[in-house]
């Protein structure tokens, strides 16, 4: 019997990504392919990649350099490229630099056995065309690389926000929801298959909307379907856009016990100046009255953000208003980044990239100080609480120590004991680090 060629799929950059590459390995091995996870036994490799940062794509660059020294080795080896770097690189990492037989972009995934082919007759292939409508819909994601109890599911696609500094709009295209009835019924598939956490994916979730049976399905709607599927699966979601948060959606949130309490809202500055370069379309004011809101509606709600250091024309009081906001907020985490300029956007098009490398680094450094004390904070204050944890596996620190998370997405260490993985216990908080709670279960069972 002919063997099925065995495909390795290495994945960059965002949640979303990871979700694409479980609906490319759906795809393959609908196909006739078989999925691999040890490089040494893959035909053909694919690196599904990001374009966020210029380190993002260089870590690419090199990893590349490596696939194709083993194809010096195996010259069968096909390596394809996927993803956000696939439009804006192709010419030069294909025909210049020699490293790819194939392209494909983030909507051409169903191509992906054509291209193949193509590739098998000896051709190059690329596509990289977005779509207006693609959502990959009816494809049932394989959980190739999963921990068996949480997942995600991707909502909607493409963004048109332009912030001004941002790749996405260009290497995802426009903006689309997916169907509600597909994804309430792949968190039921889910759930079936004993998952007990999922988090809806999009670049901007508050957008999303969709029309079904003549019902008019927002964000909150969809949440409060996907909330009732089962009282056991936790839902997440990422990512809130501050200039669309109603009260609404928080009075959902605040509804249903297993909607997490935890909501990443990114802010990026907390210059007003910074905020109106950036196109974000919010102010300071408008930011600090949701959270004002998230507070008052959802008490005990955990916060996270993204900030972003030395954006153009930043000057020093731009940079002290960030540190102010995250003093004000009191974030439980943070992302934090220093402004890397990215072609094809509008900054890169109508702005100066003027802030020195050594001031950007120095201010990132504030933010990411300041962030580990106010994460502390957080994290003492739940210190002698107890807190409902879902179990996700063996701690890397101990065999005999389990970790979870809570429903405000805080990491718990504690003692096994005769718990599972995918269970649900309460945990003593006895101690904490800015990353981490360690506990004790206090519902041991007989
Ligand atoms: N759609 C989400 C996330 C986008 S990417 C949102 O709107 O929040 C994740 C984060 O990367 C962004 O929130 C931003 O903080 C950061 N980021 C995006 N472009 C960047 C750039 N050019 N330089 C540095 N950080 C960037
Ligand atoms: Fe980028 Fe802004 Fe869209 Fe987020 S909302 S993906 S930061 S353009
Ligand atoms: Fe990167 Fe594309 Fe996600 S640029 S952050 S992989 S949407």
């Amino acid at each position: 019997m002919k063997k099925n060629k065995n495909i390795y799929i290495e994945t960059y950059g965002c949640q979303m990504n990871f979700s694409d590459s479980e609906i490319v390995a759906s795809i393959l091995t609908e196909n006739g392919y078989d999925l691999t996870t040890e490089i040494s036994r893959a035909d053909i490799i694919f690196v599904n990649t990001c374009s966020i940062r210029e380190h993002a794509e260089e870590r690419v660059r090199k990893r590349l350099q490596f696939f194709k020294s083993l194809r010096k080795k195996s010259p069968g080896l096909i390596i394809g490229l996927l993803g956000c770097m696939a439009d804006r690189t192709k010419t030069a990492l294909m025909e210049e630099e020699q490293l790819l037989d194939l392209v494909a972009g983030p909507d051409a995934y169903r191509h992906l056995p054509q291209l193949l082919g193509q590739v098998g007759s000896g051709q190059k292939a690329i596509d990289t065309i977005l779509s207006a409508d693609e959502t990959y819909a009816d494809i049932t994601p394989v959980r190739y690389d999963s921990n068996g109890i949480s997942s995600f599911i991707s909502i909607m696609r493409g963004c048109e926000n332009y912030c001004s500094y941002c790749v996405v709009p260009s290497t995802r295209g426009q903006e689309r929801s997916r169907s509600a009835m597909t994804i309430v019924n792949e968190t039921r598939d889910l759930s079936e298959k004993g998952f007990r956490e999922v988090t809806l994916l999009g670049q901007n979730v508050n957008s999303y909307c969709w029309e079904e049976d003549g019902e008019k399905i927002t964000f909150t709607g969809l949440l409060e379907k996907v909330a009732a599927v089962s009282p056991l699966m936790r839902i997440r979601f990422a990512t809130s856009h501050p200039k669309d948060m109603p009260d609404e959606l928080l009075h959902t949130i605040a509804r249903f016990p297993n909607l997490c309490k935890s909501i990443h809202l990114p802010v990026q500055s907390g210059s007003n100046h910074m905020l109106g370069l950036m196109n974000r379309k919010y102010t300071r004011e408008v930011y600090l009255d949701r959270i004002r809101a998230i507070r008052e509606i959802i008490p005990g709600c955990a916060l996270s953000t993204d900030i972003i250091a030395g954006f153009c024309d930043e000057t020093e009081a731009d940079h002290q208003e960030t540190l102010s906001l995250m003093e004000a907020v009191g974030y439980d985490a943070a992302f934090m980044f220093r402004y890397s300029e990215r072609p094809q956007t509008l900054a890169a098009d109508t702005l100066k990239d003027n802030v020195p490398d050594a001031v950007k680094e120095r201010r990132l450094k504030e933010i990411i100080d300041l962030q580990q004390k106010l994460s502390l904070a957080r994290n003492l204050e739940v210190v002698g609480k107890t807190v409902g944890v879902l179990i996700e596996g063996r701690s890397k620190r101990s065999e005999n120590q389990f970790f979870g998370r809570t429903s405000t997405n805080k990491v718990v260490v504690f003692n096994k004991g005769n718990s599972l993985p995918g269970e649900y216990v309460n945990v003593m908080v006895t101690g904490a680090t800015s990353a981490t709670l360690l506990g004790q279960v206090v519902d041991l069972k007989e």
